[in-house]
């Protein structure tokens, strides 16, 4: 059982193999929050509820006691206007103006398996047996209800949360904030763990005390973005990847989004998640209801490594589907950094073939091939073969694709227009933009309106006839600007506010109709790279393009920080040629395979003009990759050195959950001379296994590996790498 409600005590325990939540119904009918973290076998966590008198908090009416007060408590869902002065977790209007909401708690279900959110992407049960908690909550005075859902995955510690809002009031309401979830802490001094970037250096890793006051980290591009990801680490001071307590909140949405920490007076901690609420204002009818994204929880009391290997489970196991969600994905190659747009028929069959003969599984088709497209300016949304470039057509050149082995895959834009395509040309009105206003363009496109159904049966139809004339088993959807200009010509005013979301439910809707259409074709997101990499986006596609910076030793930080949350299997990566086309860097092609490999694997340059040793080179590496490809996708993750620390290389390993085989990558970045040999300990092996490591001829203990090391003797060159595998002793 992981869900318990003790009756005399109103107190609500959820248990996950290694940790608890609870909270309680108090003796006004306020939901509040006692506890989250460590495992508490048994016991009520109330008693550290503070009671207290403190100046300027005041005191629900019916209380009449100046100790009581929903400021100084720690709530489950933070409503407005009622006297708790911290951040709220909804905000909604009365049609008489009036912003007070006040949900008191009214009774609860528990339900076998998950929680599906209607529309949008959710964790789904895949022979967990997971339960799903309802609570009700309602405001008595206008009768709209909150239901306040938990899923609990026991073996996983995780618990996914969401709210839905019932308005059976009798009248329209705006909701101008909804969060997702709110959680708070009290007697906890935490750090922020999150993820910032940009375009080609996408989550960076942050680690800070928090302030007092609201830490905002939000989207309000219309994607999830490069510049924030939507998820968080709050973790205690000391928390190390192997020790310690820490908390990770990640968004299963790809939109908008907000995560906003204030640490208070009484240093208490309040996190919400959610969509952001800038931008956004939803109408709710009599008796419609209003559904947030989900957002997942995790606990870990053993440090990072475990709350990674938390999200990477519940990801891959429970977010990504479809035929290749488990299944080894082809090695690619994809034309885009080898010929950028200027191609044909000819180059592009070259490509293919040199590549096929040294193993590559999957050509991949980039930009270029449709419409009137020589360079970014024109073309998107003609969703049809350009004979200039591919004279026999799509289907004669997939075949000879095919003939050489070889499966085929194609590059998409649904989401954009150019103003120079047929496409504008017809349906002026298509596009996002405020009437009598100029649109901002960006890469000179402007972008569809998602929220119309006619937008997305044109392209569902023209997707579909190009994914129906040839033999397509791969597509690459791409995305490549941020949204403005929130306008859509089919909603009426008072719904302007909802074109955000409504813009990510249309895409949701379209993915969906392609997914279930086409359920063997592998689709990778992205969207200028790794702009839109979401837990919403993972449950379409089971991988993303992680970053267009392929300059391996740029990835070693945009890989680790995107290892925190995202499994690696999730990750599109391939080596690319030198100089490097982002940094002029020339890395040597084992550093930017090894770096490359951790992650759905591939090229992207023509092998047809590398020396002849390389070609040997990636032979040998497409082996190997074969050989490793089930640790890397199924096995646990380590992160072994941090990047802008002291260390002078970054190390990462892998390790198979039978613990009999193990994968150890190492990237030397800051070679200097006069030093000691370079050791690395490894993590999670089996500490009394006997393991021998690849061309070593020593046999070497768990215990040896994790606490002596091994030792990596003379590095030497430009960023050196080395990649060991480590088996258990047979017999
Ligand atoms: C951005 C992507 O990230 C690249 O890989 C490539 O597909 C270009 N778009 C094509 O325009």
């Amino acid at each position: 059982m992981s869900i318990f409600f003790n009756e005399e005590k109103n107190i609500f325990t959820l248990q996950t193999k290694n940790s608890t939540y609870q909270m309680k119904v108090d003796e006004f009918d306020f939901l509040i929050h006692l506890y989250y973290g460590n495992k508490i076998e048994q016991g009520n966590m109330e008693y550290l509820i503070t009671k207290t008198d403190i100046s300027f908090s005041g005191n629900p009416f019916e209380a009449n006691d100046r100790t009581f007060s929903l400021d100084v408590i720690p709530q489950e869902y933070s409503s407005v206007g009622i006297g708790d002065y911290r951040i709220s977790s909804m905000n909604l209007i009365e049609e008489n103006g009036c912003n007070v909401f006040e949900p008191k708690y009214i009774g609860y279900k528990i339900k076998d398996g998950v929680k599906k959110i209607e529309g949008m992407p959710y964790i789904y049960d895949n022979q967990d047996k997971p339960k799903t908690l309802e609570i009700y909550l309602k405001d008595k005075i206008t009768n709209i209800e909150l239901v306040l859902n938990y899923t609990i995955f026991y073996d996983m510690d995780i618990i996914a949360r969401s709210v839905t809002l019932k308005n059976n009031s009798n009248s329209i309401i705006k909701l101008n904030k909804i969060m997702s979830s709110c959680l708070d802490f009290y007697y906890k001094d935490l750090e922020i763990i999150h993820f910032y970037g940009r375009h080609a250096m996408e989550r960076m890793t942050e680690r800070r005390g928090l302030p007092y006051g609201i830490t905002s980290i939000c989207s309000k591009r219309g994607t999830s973005s490069h510049q924030h990801n939507p998820s968080v680490i709050l973790c205690e001071k000391n928390t190390t990847e192997d020790f310690g307590n820490c908390y990770g909140m990640a968004l299963v949405y790809s939109g908008n989004f907000l995560i906003e920490i204030e640490k208070d007076q009484l240093e208490q901690i309040r996190a919400n998640i959610g969509i952001n609420p800038e931008n956004f204002s939803y109408e709710v009818k009599k008796g419609e209801i209003f559904e947030t994204p989900q957002v997942l929880i995790t606990f870990s009391n053993e440090g990072l490594s475990k709350l990674s290997h938390n999200f990477h489970k519940a990801i891959r196991n429970n977010i990504c589907r479809g035929k290749y969600k488990l299944q080894r994905r082809p090695i690619l190659i994809n034309n885009w950094e080898a010929t950028y747009f200027d191609f044909d028929e000819e180059k592009i069959l070259n490509i293919a073939k040199q590549a096929s003969d040294l193993g590559i599984e999957m050509f991949v088709l980039d930009d270029g091939w449709f419409g009137k497209r020589d360079d970014d300016n024109s073309g998107l949304g003609d969703w049809f073969v350009n004979k200039n470039k591919l004279k026999n057509g799509l289907a004669h050149l997939v075949k000879n694709i095919n003939n050489m082995g070889m499966k085929f895959g194609i590059w998409f834009e649904p989401e954009m227009i150019s103003e120079d395509s047929d496409l504008f040309r017809k349906n002026p009105d298509w596009v996002v933009k405020v009437p009598n206003r100029n649109p901002n363009k960006s890469r000179n496109q402007l972008v569809l309106d998602m929220s119309r159904k006619d937008v997305r049966d044109y392209l569902f139809s023209c997707i579909s006839s190009i994914l129906d004339s040839a033999n397509i088993e791969y597509i690459k959807w791409d995305m490549n600007r941020s949204i403005c200009d929130a306008f859509s010509s089919v909603l009426s005013k008072d719904k302007q506010g909802e074109f955000y979301h409504r813009y990510i439910l249309g895409l949701y809707e379209l993915l969906e109709k392609i997914v279930v259409k086409y359920p063997n074709i592998l689709l990778e997101g992205c969207s200028g790279g790794g702009g839109r990499f979401d837990i919403g986006m993972l449950y379409y596609f089971p991988q993303i393009w992680c970053s267009d910076n392929t300059d391996a030793i740029e990835r070693l930080e945009i890989q680790y920080g995107t290892s925190f949350i995202y499994p690696i299997c999730s990750v599109g990566s391939h080596v690319s040629a030198i100089p490097n086309h982002q940094t002029g860097r020339k890395t040597n092609i084992d550093t930017r395979a090894i770096v490359a490999m951790s992650g759905s694997f591939g090229y992207e340059m023509d092998l047809g003009i590398i020396e002849k040793e390389e070609k040997i080179k990636v032979k040998q590496q497409i082996k190997e990759y074969l050989k490793y490809q089930s640790i890397i996708h199924n096995g646990l993750y380590y992160r072994l050195s941090e990047p802008n620390s002291k260390d002078w290389y970054t190390a990462w390993q892998f390790v198979s959950e039978d613990l009999k085989e193990s994968l150890l990558n190492i990237v030397v970045t800051k070679l200097g001379p006069n030093r000691l040999n370079l050791n690395i300990k490894l993590k999670g092996l089996d500490k009394n296994k006997k393991y021998k490591i690849q061309n070593d001829k020593k046999i070497y203990t768990g215990d040896m590996l994790m606490n002596g090391g091994i030792v990596l003797k003379n590095p030497f060159g430009d960023f050196p790498a080395y990649q060991l595998y480590i088996k258990e002793m047979e017999g």
